[in-house]
Parts: C-alpha cells; structure tokens; sequence
C-alpha cells in the first residue's frame, strides 16, 4: 500500500519540482503521513468499535451506560467502604489503559457491580485506544440454547463467539446466574460449557514478551467456590483471578435496588 506522501511526492515529481528545499519538503512528507496514520486508527477503532457494540448482549435487550461521576458512594450507609472500591475502581481504570489482566467483582444483588462495570467501560471508551464488549451471561445462555433453532441464530452467536475471543475488554456481567442458584449441585450445560472454554483460552494468549493481550472482567453473586462447583475448574482459573489488587468485594454493601 502507498503512503499519501508516496503520492505527493510523484505529483510534485510531475509539476517540475518543488519550492521547498529536500529537507522542508521530507518533513512536510512525514508530517503529511503522520496525520493520515493517526486519522486512519482513529477511524479503524470506530468502526471496530461498532462491530463489538452490535455483537453485545444486554439484560433485557437495552443498552445500559453509566459513569465514575454518578456512582456515589454516598447512596451507601457505609460510604467509607463504598469510597474505598470506587477508589480501587478507578485505580483499575487507570493500570487498565495500558495493561491487560481480568478482574472479578464479586457481591450481592443491587449493590452496584454492573454500574461500576458500565463506569468502568464508559471512561475505557472515553480515555483509552481499547474495545470492550458486554456480555449479560443471562442473554447469552439463552443464544446458546436456541442456537439450533435456525440459521439466523447460529450465524449470530458464531459472530458473537469471535467478537468475544478477539476484543480487547470483555464484560461477563451475573456470571453463574445463568446457571442458577448456588449450592444445589446445578452445573452448566456441556454446550455453555465448551461455549465459554473457546472464548476462556482464545483470551488467554499472550504476546512475545510473555504479556496478556486481553482482558476479562467478571462479575457474579457467586464466590469462586460456588462458580467452580458450576463450571469446569480450568475454565474458573482462566476468567476468575485470585490477584487480590483485581478483585473488587462489594460485601459489607447494600442492595440499593
Ligand atoms: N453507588 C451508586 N451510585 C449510584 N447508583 C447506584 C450505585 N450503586 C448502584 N446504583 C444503582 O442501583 C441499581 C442496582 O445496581 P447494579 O445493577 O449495579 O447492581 P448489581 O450489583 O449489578 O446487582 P446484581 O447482582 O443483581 O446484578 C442500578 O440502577 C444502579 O445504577
Ligand atoms: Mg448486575
């Protein structure tokens, strides 16, 4: 592929010459193509960007957004605590932008996981060159149980599998849920299983230096006993971390449904 500068230069080339003498004109050249690399990326990470938006599931099929400005630690009757992971939230936020490691954030229902998930995504989004992906575990389920049911559907969750081996921050929002309550022996289907299996190691690579190129975010009611006693152990070691500067513990907060 030709540069833009390759360009300009043969047209110069056929005008008879330059003004500009050979060193003003080779920095205008790489300037030239400097501006059209970076505008290119930026375009490049739109669309890519559309692409793992359409591929989302979302609970109940709509797009949910939220922001670090609007979760309060003041809507909690411990705003000490509740400071304190919004503090680790956007220390994660911040190592994120530049590195690659999953996350688990674990606690009860309505405390504020998946809004500090979305606040989490909304500043990637705002303040970083990385795509994310939402996946509601609960909607997904569902797509892997009427895969069959016809062509359409197969072709979507096949697209949905790729974007979620491929993109650079992966949202697992309720996992376990979909699996039902803890603790009364209920295990995932195989197909979920091996489902989640292909995405847990697509995921898992890392680059020449020995680095995580992705990430995954998981958050669930269910604490990793209870997840391990759902799915397979290798696929809990693969998207649970235990690196205690990655997990977020929301006990001690309250539901405030
Ligand atoms: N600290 C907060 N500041 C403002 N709004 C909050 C805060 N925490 C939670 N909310 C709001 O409370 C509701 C419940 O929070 P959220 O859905 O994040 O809970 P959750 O922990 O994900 O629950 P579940 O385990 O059931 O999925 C949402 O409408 C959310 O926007
Ligand atoms: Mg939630």
């Amino acid at each position: 592929m030709n540069n833009v500068s390759d360009f300009a230069t043969e047209w110069i080339k056929s005008h008879g010459g330059t003004l500009l003498s050979e060193e003003e004109l080779a920095t205008k050249l790489a300037d030239i193509d400097k501006q059209a690399e970076e505008k290119a990326a930026v375009d490049y990470l739109a669309l890519k960007r559309k692409v793992y938006d359409r591929d989302s599931l979302w609970p109940s099929n709509r797009k949910a957004t939220f922001t670090f400005e609007r979760w309060l630690p003041e809507r909690q009757a411990n705003v000490k605590l509740a400071t304190k992971i919004k503090n680790q939230a956007t220390d994660i936020f911040k190592r994120l932008r530049s590195d690659n490691f999953n996350i688990f954030i674990l606690g009860n229902a309505g405390t504020g996981k998946t809004a500090i998930t979305l606040a989490l995504v909304n500043a990637l989004e705002r303040y970083s060159h990385k795509t994310v992906m939402f996946v509601s575990t609960v909607a997904l389920r569902e797509s892997v149980m009427y895969e069959f049911s016809d062509l359409g559907a197969r072709a979507k969750l096949d697209r949905i599998a790729k974007s979620m081996q491929e993109v650079d921050v992966l949202i697992l929002d309720d996992f376990g849920s979909e699996v039902g309550m803890s603790g009364n022996g209920k295990q995932a289907t195989e197909r979920l299983q091996q489902f989640y299996m292909r995405v847990a190691d697509a995921r898992y690579e890392v680059d020449e230096n020995d680095k995580r190129t992705k990430s995954t975010i998981v958050t669930s009611n269910n604490v990793r006993s209870e997840l391990e006693g759902m799915y397979n152990d290798k696929l809990i070691s693969r998207l649970v971390t235990k690196k205690t500067e990655n997990v977020l513990l929301f006990a001690g907060l309250e539901d405030i449904r």
